[in-house]
């Protein structure tokens, strides 16, 4: 398995573009099968999950291209398979995000149920119970969700609670439906509202995306066109993170403050110059140590869950004691025995973590057990002295985009270990 080898303690500094949004990608790729026409989407970031949903699209038959510039076509006028294999849907949960808009256009869909995952067990409960107040008739059989629906049928539907690929497939459910379709407790992330922005681009009708009550009036059929997905504010968060840790400088291009809000004001808190302009934004910790946060996860525009396991590396070497309450998911916090291997003093009791910061890690074999731990660890090893390696950083590719160049380009120490290479 490939690994990546940090040597720690060279402060970031430098400047970066943001990729686009893996989480909203995943969403207006899927939401593509509403659409008998094509559709150009620019700004989709090269990752192991992109490439999971394009496979996903491959083999039912959705044409794809990809241009020189990255910039990828999508026809999905000729399905000839409804059918979302186990294989894939257990390498990537979002997966699930086919079955509204499968359901939505051609009344079938089979989609294998997720499973558990690191992080918790995460069921689609919410997601299965939207589809059926529209109608659809859903069996669970052999470990597969089978939705039939002659024609959904718009419904008021109130989320029992906030969840983002739950609101996402409801919404893209509800495009093709016949009448109006209410979602009370919608999610509110950024990446709602972007696949909403791209529906409404090929000719849906919702409104109210980005705020707790979206309403979809359904239609007969979606158009083509284009669209540029918005940037990802966890890889933006992810870099100020690793410049905070760093004691460095950076500026962030191609990305969106108004996204990052919480996210900005607990940089802040550790001590962090911040600037920002519509499209980028600057960080500078004038060579200070951090200071030692609160966080509490929460549904944006709260503190992301997606965060967290990065500033609790912050925390680790900060100054002060930092207590960090999460939320969201039930056993979010497989990073902290890693990090604990590095030299950090962190107590968990239940789903809080208090961390008293230590002067120095040390860098240490750890291994990544999930997307955002593994980029604590990364975070942890730009930070500690000595070398870290970082084993099973498949999870980091599902999520960050060319993660060494950018890190060398600021100067980190950084390199991947090829699979057959014997350290
Ligand atoms: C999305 C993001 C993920 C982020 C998470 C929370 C994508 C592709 N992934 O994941 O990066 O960490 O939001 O911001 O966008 N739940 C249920 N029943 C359901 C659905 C969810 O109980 O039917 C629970 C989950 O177990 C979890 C909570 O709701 O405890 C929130 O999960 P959810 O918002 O659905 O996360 P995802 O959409 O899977």
């Amino acid at each position: 398995m490939e690994k990546l080898i940090i040597q720690g303690q060279n402060p970031l500094n430098g400047e970066i573009k943001i990729s686009g949004a893996k989480n909203a990608a995943l969403p207006i790729l899927a939401a593509s099968l509403l659409s008998n026409a094509p559709i150009q989407i620019s700004n989709i970031p090269h990752l192991q999950d992109v490439t999971t949903i394009v496979s996903l699209l491959g083999q039912m038959s959705v044409r794809i291209t990809l241009d020189e510039r990255s910039n990828i076509e999508v026809d999905a006028g000729r399905l000839d398979s409804f059918h979302a294999p186990y294989e894939l849907v257990r390498t990537m949960r979002a997966s699930v995000l086919v079955l509204g808009p499968l359901l939505s256009r051609f009344g079938e869909a089979e989609v294998s149920l997720p499973g558990g995952c690191a992080i918790g067990t995460r069921p689609v409960d919410q997601h299965l119970k939207g589809m059926q107040a529209m109608g659809a008739d859903i069996r669970i059989e052999n470990g597969y969700i089978r939705a039939k629906a002659k024609r959904l049928q718009g419904a008021t539907i109130v989320m029992d609670i906030v969840t983002v690929t739950g609101t996402e497939n409801i919404m893209m459910a509800a495009v093709l439906a016949k009448g109006q379709t209410i979602i009370h407790n919608a999610a509110r992330e950024p990446e709602v509202e972007d696949l909403a922005n791209f529906l409404n681009a090929l000719g849906a009708k919702i409104s109210g995306a980005g705020t707790s009550t979206i309403t979809i009036d359904g239609i007969d059929e979606l158009g083509g066109g284009r669209y540029h997905v918005m940037p990802d504010r966890i890889e933006t968060g992810t870099y100020l993170a690793a410049t905070v840790i760093t004691r460095g400088k950076i500026k962030l291009k191609n990305t969106r403050p108004d996204l990052l809000e919480s996210v900005l004001l607990k940089l802040e808190e550790t001590g962090a110059l911040i600037d920002t302009g519509t499209d980028w934004i600057s960080l500078d910790m004038k060579g200070n140590r951090p200071r030692a946060v609160n966080i509490s996860t929460a549904p944006y525009p709260a503190f992301p869950t997606d965060m967290q396991a990065q500033m609790m590396a912050v925390n680790a070497v900060a100054e002060g004691t930092g207590v960090i309450t999460e939320t969201v998911f039930e056993n979010r916090f497989m990073h902290v025995q890693e990090l604990q291997r590095m030299g950090a003093s962190i107590a968990l009791k239940g789903n809080t973590a208090i961390c008293s910061g230590t002067d120095k890690l040390h860098g240490a074999p750890v291994m990544a057990t999930d997307l955002r731990a593994s980029a604590s660890l990364v975070l942890a090893g730009l930070a500690a002295q000595g070398e870290t390696t970082i084993d099973r950083i498949y999870h980091i590719d599902r999520g960050y985009e060319c993660i060494e160049e950018k890190l060398t380009q600021l100067g980190a120490r950084i390199h991947r270990l090829p699979s057959d290479t014997k350290e």
